[in-house]
């Protein structure tokens, strides 16, 4: 048994590796500030936790909230591009001076190490596919420069005080549980409550715009395997955690649209400022290092979580009737 923090454990991905977790007997701490998590995607496993409400930038709560754990899991963040690109001070605020502070706490506290929610975007728009960590970072929202600060951030921690750290770039992940109700949610999450709704989604752009979609199961596991990886890969290397296969806006839409029997076809509208256009990992080094396999597939992961929303939607029902 080792002792986990995650931090925005009661976000989409944080609950997720917080049931794995407490499934395989871990002893789990975690802290978040409810920003745009929900302590209902902690319900099944509340007695089980040591859930503490808590933000990145409390100096003194985060060395408490470190002491004695083994590996911290950072998944806590402002997660959205346009968000950042709205407000780029309060998304630098808990995305890099919150990174600083947890770092900062860790290491005075001794974890063995830091797994970090890196992002994609830190590509940027750069034409070659697919994304290899030895390209040159180029990022274009305020939020791909502060996820890029922070893997720099934990390579510095390293090579200064020793403290060890791995950074995923995980690519779009998707699943039960991603928030789906703020104008910041990601397009599955959005388009799959706006088709139930009797809505019409809007894709922005003209639907060619693709990403490598992971379903969160894989993030999960590569989290876990990070843990497990030998010292000598822990220097504050960066891997791809995506699947090596994209699909376009059109595509999701479709696959979602067909799944709930929705017919309408898509509203276009302008880009979004901020997004790149494509996106597909090269994930050789994760599978070749860490021993990482994208095993859910992107159609068994979408079904899952279509029938997880409608699966939520009828639990509601009876009181909206
Ligand atoms: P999420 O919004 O569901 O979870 C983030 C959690 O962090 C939320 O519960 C929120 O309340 C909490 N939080 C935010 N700021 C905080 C602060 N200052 N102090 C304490 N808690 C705070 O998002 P997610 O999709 O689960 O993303 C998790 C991580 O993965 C983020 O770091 C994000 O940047 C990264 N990431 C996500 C994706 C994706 O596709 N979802 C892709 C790449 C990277
Ligand atoms: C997502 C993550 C981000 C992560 C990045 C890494 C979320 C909310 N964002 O950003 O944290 O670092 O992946 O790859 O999880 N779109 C529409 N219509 C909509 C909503 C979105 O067309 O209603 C489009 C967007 O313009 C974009 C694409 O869908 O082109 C994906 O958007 P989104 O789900 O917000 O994710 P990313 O911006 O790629």
């Amino acid at each position: 048994m080792a002792r986990y923090l995650i931090t925005g454990i009661a976000g989409f991905i944080g609950s997720t590796l917080a049931r794995a977790l407490v499934e395989q007997g871990h002893a789990v701490r975690g802290i978040d500030n409810l920003s745009t998590g929900s302590l209902d995607n902690l319900a099944e496993i509340r007695s089980s936790i040591d859930f503490q409400q808590m933000d990145l930038l409390d100096a003194a709560g985060m060395r408490s909230a470190c002491e004695g754990i083994d590996y911290v899991l950072h998944q806590a963040a402002l997660a959205s591009v346009p968000r950042s690109v709205k407000d780029p001070l309060a998304s630098h605020e808990s995305n890099v001076n919150g990174t600083l502070n947890l770092l900062i706490a860790a290491r005075d506290a001794k974890v063995r190490r830091i797994v970090y929610a890196a992002s994609s975007s830190a590509y940027g728009d750069q034409p070659t596919q697919p994304k290899q960590e030895a390209m040159s970072p180029l990022p274009l929202s305020p939020y791909a420069v502060q996820k890029l600060a922070c893997e720099y951030y934990i390579q510095s921690f390293y090579r200064s005080y020793g403290l060890e750290g791995i950074c995923l770039r995980y690519f779009n992940i998707f699943g039960p549980r991603q928030a789906a109700d703020s104008p910041y949610s990601g397009v599955i999450a959005k388009f799959t409550t706006t088709m139930m709704a009797g809505q019409t989604p809007t894709i922005f752009g003209d639907g060619l715009t693709s990403r490598d979609f992971n379903y969160v199961e894989n993030a999960v596991s590569a989290n876990l395997l990070a843990c497990l990886a030998p010292s000598s890969v822990a220097t504050g290397r960066v891997f791809n955690i995506g699947t090596g296969e994209s699909h376009t806006l059109n595509e999701v839409y479709a696959a979602i649209a067909g799944q709930l029997g929705f017919t309408a076809e898509p509203i276009y509208g302008p880009p979004r400022a901020g997004d790149i256009k494509h996106s597909l990992a090269d994930i050789r080094r994760a599978t070749d290092e860490l021993g990482y396999q994208p095993k859910a597939r992107f159609h068994e992961g979408l079904r899952k979580t279509v029938a997880w929303y409608l699966a939520e939607a009828e639990k509601k029902a009876p009181a909206a009737r």
